[in-house]
């Protein structure tokens, strides 16, 4: 039997759009078996209800796609998953199947696949790589795809960095979220966005993180899929007046980040009451949170 850990992560943080992503310590247990014949899937922990347990599922496809790449036939499989990870929610489930499944297709067949080809395969499955490769390498990783081949580099997480996740009762489809961006953007905000995410990374390797309620800003996705929901609107409108700017919509949303370095924070103070202002309102639900980063990646265990 082969068993994977994959870490959830929390892609674009803010300006980083499609580039940047962290991995989280929260975690998809994958395990995956030989079986004599027909496909197994049980799905367990958080979410489990909605995933497929069919040819569908994330994991069987991406393990599929490793199997194809090197030419063997897919038989019998069982493959259990044990869910941390939120489900449709931007905290990286489908990067973590995809992960996942590929790492343990790779050990199932005795690796013919090094690191750099699963990262390869993984990016053409998701279509980005922001999610994936945290995912897999943990740490903060800028990636980008350009035409061809994914260039990236990774660091490691500061352990004084912490994340507030909240995340709301209600799902989010990556696809739909792109949908809700537009064709172009004002020149201006596509400038601040290049400085933002600069200036973020500049700070995560420096751990000077006194520049974070600026450089966490975004102008590129967020206005957007902001009104996909009432609450998110509400939520980004009144931080920005407050000044309260370390607050991200994790990956393609409808999840809320924060991110924080000092125990005592009175912006988070004031985003726990921003959220708590949306369930009076409009009766949205929270799971609240707390995370460090993960700097290991994907792990055979
Ligand atoms: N960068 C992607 C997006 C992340 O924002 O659509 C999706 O998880």
């Amino acid at each position: 039997m082969i068993r994977v850990n994959v870490p959830a992560t929390s892609a674009n943080m803010g300006p980083g759009f499609d580039c940047l992503g962290v991995a989280l310590g929260l975690y998809n247990r994958i395990e995956v078996d030989r079986r004599k014949e027909g496909l197994l899937i049980e799905n367990l922990g958080k979410d489990a209800e909605v995933l497929p347990v069919d040819e569908t599922h994330m994991v069987y496809q991406s393990m599929k796609r490793v199997y194809d790449e090197v030419g063997e036939p897919l038989k019998g499989l069982h493959i259990k998953v044990f869910n941390e990870i939120p489900v449709s929610r931007g905290l990286g489930s489908s990067a973590a199947c995809i992960v996942g499944g590929m790492m343990a297709a790779n050990e199932l067949l005795n690796q013919p696949l090094d690191r750099e080809k699963i990262l390869e395969l993984s990016v053409e499955v998701e279509g980005h790589p922001d999610n994936v490769t945290p995912a897999l390498l943990g740490g903060v990783v800028v990636s980008t795809k350009g035409d061809g081949k994914t260039a990236y580099l990774q660091f490691p997480i500061s352990p004084k960095l912490e994340w507030t996740i909240a995340v709301p009762n209600v799902s989010l489809s990556t696809k739909e979220a792109r949908l809700a961006l537009p064709k172009v953007v004002p020149f201006e905000n596509a400038v601040k966005n290049v400085g933002n995410a600069s200036l973020l990374v500049a700070s995560l390797l420096t751990e000077d993180f006194s520049v974070l309620n600026s450089a966490l800003r975004d102008c590129l996705h967020q206005p957007y899929r902001s009104k996909l929901l009432p609450e998110l609107d509400y939520i980004f409108t009144e931080a920005q007046k407050k000044q309260v700017n370390q607050l991200y919509l994790s990956g393609a949303g409808p999840t809320l980040a924060y991110l924080n370095w000092q125990e005592k924070d009175e912006g988070r103070e004031a985003f726990l009451r921003l959220l708590k202002k949306t369930t009076e309102i409009w009766g949205r639900k929270w799971d609240i949170l707390t995370l460090k980063g993960d700097n290991k990646g994907a792990e055979i265990m």
